[in-house]
């Protein structure tokens, strides 16, 4: 058992902020030892209040600082291969956010490095498996308690998308999340994705079609169906009704105050994923280094990275035909059995 985990956290931008901050204040067992940005002065107003924290504008010199024994990556997705690879030398334990890497290909050579290695290092972050009402579902759906599922219909809204997202991102940055809880769901493997295009809104920028319509089936037949809509405007949303043989169960609705004030009634919409899912990233974070203390990890695999990166190849394929496409999957090794 580790006595501490001495974190380097490689990227200080919107999520790797966010991280430092739950690290630094509500994780036990847990601290920031290092904050790595090619930006320095993010690095450093991260680690600001934070002591003993270093502020390095290189990966490298962090994973040699004798004082790191664990990091957390929260660079851009395309940048995530190299550092994996250096951490997974040095036997740290690893939390990724998501994606893995950003095709299939890079995310099976990290499977097969971690495999050689002979346990695993890389948790990735998935958050939504810790979301309270996501857990509650999916043991429902384990369970069997409404029968078996049979259907899952998934709202996936954001007010409006950054800078650069292109019509890929809306697969390979969000949906990615919705294939990664259909699997989680199901216990299963999605074998087929088909994007439909349907009308699109004035809102998105230029090269994007939003929204998009996912249209996924699982190894027993599961149907899901995603509403993809990265412009939406009035906030953030992130719900699923599942459909089972004896019911209906819906997550991720409107909840918080209800008020009813000047001749009017409603509640607040969440405005971004931070507030949405901030208790779901807690225990996320707390899983991790509980379970790396413990020379293990405590959440979705290197393997889930590149089942989700083979499920996005096969979403942005789809964007463009218009066909069903199926998923390609290399078999999985050993390590990752028995669970999903
Ligand atoms: N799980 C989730 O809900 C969720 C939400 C948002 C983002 N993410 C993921 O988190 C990661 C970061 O996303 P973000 O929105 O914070 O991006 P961001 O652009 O806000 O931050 C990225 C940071 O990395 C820094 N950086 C770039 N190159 C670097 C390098 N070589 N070494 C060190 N730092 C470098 C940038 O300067 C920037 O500060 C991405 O993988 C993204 O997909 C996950």
């Amino acid at each position: 058992m580790t006595d501490i985990l001495r974190v380097a956290v490689i990227g200080a931008g919107r999520m790797g902020a966010d991280h430092i901050k739950r690290l630094s204040t509500r994780i036990h067992g847990a601290e920031v030892a290092a904050v790595v940005d090619v930006d320095l002065s993010r690095a450093q107003a991260a680690i600001a209040g934070i002591d003993g924290a270093v502020a390095l504008a290189s990966a490298d010199e962090a994973l040699n600082n004798g004082d790191v024994n664990a990091v957390l990556i929260a660079t851009p997705g395309f940048l995530h291969e190299e550092i994996l690879y250096k951490a997974l030398e040095k036997d740290f334990p690893i939390l990724c956010e998501k994606p893995l890497t950003p095709d299939a290909e890079s995310a099976w050579k990290v499977v097969q490095a971690e495999t050689a290695l002979g346990h695993k290092r890389i948790q990735v972050g998935f958050m939504r498996r810790f979301d309270a009402e996501y857990a509650a579902l999916g043991s429902m759906i384990r369970d069997r308690e409404l029968g078996e599922l049979l259907m899952l219909h998934h709202q996936h809204r954001n007010p409006d998308t950054p800078a650069g997202f292109t019509n890929e991102m809306l697969i390979n940055d969000s949906v990615v999340h919705e294939f990664d809880a259909i699997r989680f769901f199901t216990s299963e493997e999605i074998t087929s994705v088909q994007v439909r295009l349907g009308k699109a809104t004035r809102n998105a920028p230029n090269g994007q079609h939003d929204p998009q319509h996912v249209l996924i089936e699982t190894e027993s037949g599961v149907l899901a169906d995603v509403e993809i809509y990265v412009n939406a405007k009035f906030g953030y949303e992130v719900a699923t009704q599942a459909s089972f043989e004896d019911g209906i169960v819906s997550i991720g609705g409107d909840g918080g105050p209800y008020v009813r004030s000047a001749g009017r009634w409603g509640g607040k919409v969440t405005p971004g994923f931070e507030e949405r899912f901030g208790a779901a990233y807690d225990v996320e974070v707390q899983a991790w280094v509980d379970a790396a203390r413990r020379g293990e990890i405590g959440g979705p695999t290197a393997w889930d990275g590149y089942a989700t990166a083979a499920c996005c190849e096969a979403g942005v394929e789809a964007q463009k035909s218009g066909e069903k496409v199926a998923v390609q999957l290399n078999t999985k090794p050993e390590l990752y059995k028995p669970e999903l």
